[in-house]
């Protein structure tokens, strides 16, 4: 979708370059974030690809064409364009920057209103109350939407976003990430992404490319790939000591939990339930309804010399996750419960897996050597 080969930017009067032989491909429908330093040609990057920019060397593709040989204008036209800090333009409404790019490529003016309304409530912000203010009377974090709507106003395949969640606070930006993301898998766009934020990067990221200074690739992958196995010292710096942590991040409890578990239901006799659990070497079970849905556990010691049927003698399960729960965050609970076993459950509370403190531990061995 986007390919760039062996280019290279070095700016008039310089000699070092700003980009440096920088060879990527951007899958149709993926985020690849360039991140790095403040320096290190992410911008020069992709302003190349739009053509606001000229490479000295190399080639770079959009959609399958040789970006020097179409006309600039259309070009930029053609992909969306959200720049760092945001630069709507003031003296105009909401309305009107939104329709910049429409009204160029001379849509009529039904068309660019039906356009507008429809971006503003795509991103969450009241059409009739909204479109004819100007961008001084929104918050910054309205004012990056706007910006997101506006490079999205002519529908592009592709788009290439500077910084566009950078001038935020930490919680509207959490919040508009998440937004994005969400929008993401409704519009599976191609998108360039900049940011200086490893952190935004691994989240945000179908791959990352990290950059030096001078414009170098030190390393180009997923964000799993780049956390598992940094190429050199300069990446392994950059993502941070805490890089296991952050990996526990981005694997959900479903990927690494026992999706079999040894079960019993609250039904069962006393004596089969110490069956099941001698036969299979357990201190322990956790004990379900007829709908799956989670009732507690039963202690082989409490069940000795007894009696009758299990749900008599039922402990409450003090923590049980959620699916979708990152690992990072099922370790947190487990670590706080004192408990080094949950069942993982559906929104009915249902039991669908059953999640270990060893399990984490193994995935996070297994990484290193390679498995994700
Ligand atoms: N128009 C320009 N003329 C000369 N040098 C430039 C120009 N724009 C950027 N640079 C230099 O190119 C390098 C990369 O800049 P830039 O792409 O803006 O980096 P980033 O976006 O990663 O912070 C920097 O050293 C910067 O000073
Ligand atoms: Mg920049």
């Amino acid at each position: 979708m986007i390919k760039l080969e062996h280019v290279t930017k070095i700016y008039p009067g310089q000699t070092e370059p700003a980009v440096n032989d920088l060879s990527l491909e951007v899958p149709d429908g993926e985020i690849c974030i360039l991140v790095g330093p403040s320096g290190c040609g992410k911008t020069t990057t992709m302003k190349m690809v739009n053509r606001l920019i000229e490479p000295t060397s190399g080639k770079i593709y959009v959609e399958g064409q040789d970006v020097m040989q179409m006309d600039p204008i259309q070009l930029r036209r053609s992909i969306g364009y959200v720049i760092q800090e945001i630069g709507l333009f003031p003296h105009m409404t909401i309305a009107e920057n939104i329709g910049t790019v429409p009204k160029l490529l001379g849509w009529d003016d039904a068309r660019i209103a039906r356009r507008v309304d429809e971006l503003l409530e795509l991103m969450g912000i009241e059409p009739a109350e909204y479109r004819d203010r100007y961008p001084r009377e929104l918050s910054g974090g309205q004012q990056q939407r706007i910006g997101v709507a506006r490079a999205m106003a002519a529908d592009p395949h592709v788009m290439l976003m500077d910084e566009p969640f950078g001038a935020i606070d930490p919680i509207t930006r959490d919040r508009l990430q998440n937004e994005f993301l969400r929008l993401q898998q409704k519009i599976r766009k191609t998108i360039i992404f900049v940011t200086h934020d490893i952190n935004e990067a691994i989240k945000m990221g179908d791959k990352i490319a990290i950059l030096n200074v001078g414009g170098i690739l030190e390393q180009y992958g997923s964000p799993s790939e780049i956390l598992s196995h940094p190429a050199n010292p300069f990446v392994e710096d950059f993502v941070g000591a805490d890089r296991a942590l952050k990996w526990l991040n981005l694997v959900r409890v479903e990927e690494v939990m026992d999706q079999h578990p040894p079960l019993i239901f609250d039904t069962q006799s006393v004596r089969e339930a110490r069956q099941f659990m001698q036969e299979r070497g357990l201190d322990f079970v956790y004990v379900i309804g007829a709908d799956r849905s989670l009732k507690g556990y039963v202690n082989a010691r409490d069940l000795e010399g007894q009696q009758g049927w299990v749900d008599a003698f039922l402990t409450p399960a003090a923590v049980s996750i959620q699916l979708g729960t990152s690992l990072r965050d099922t370790l947190s609970e487990l670590l706080a419960s004192d408990y080094r076993t949950a069942c993982v459950v559906d929104e009915e509370q249902r039991v669908r897996g059953l999640i270990q403190l060893d399990a984490i531990q193994e995935a996070l061995s297994a990484r290193k050597g390679g498995e994700r």
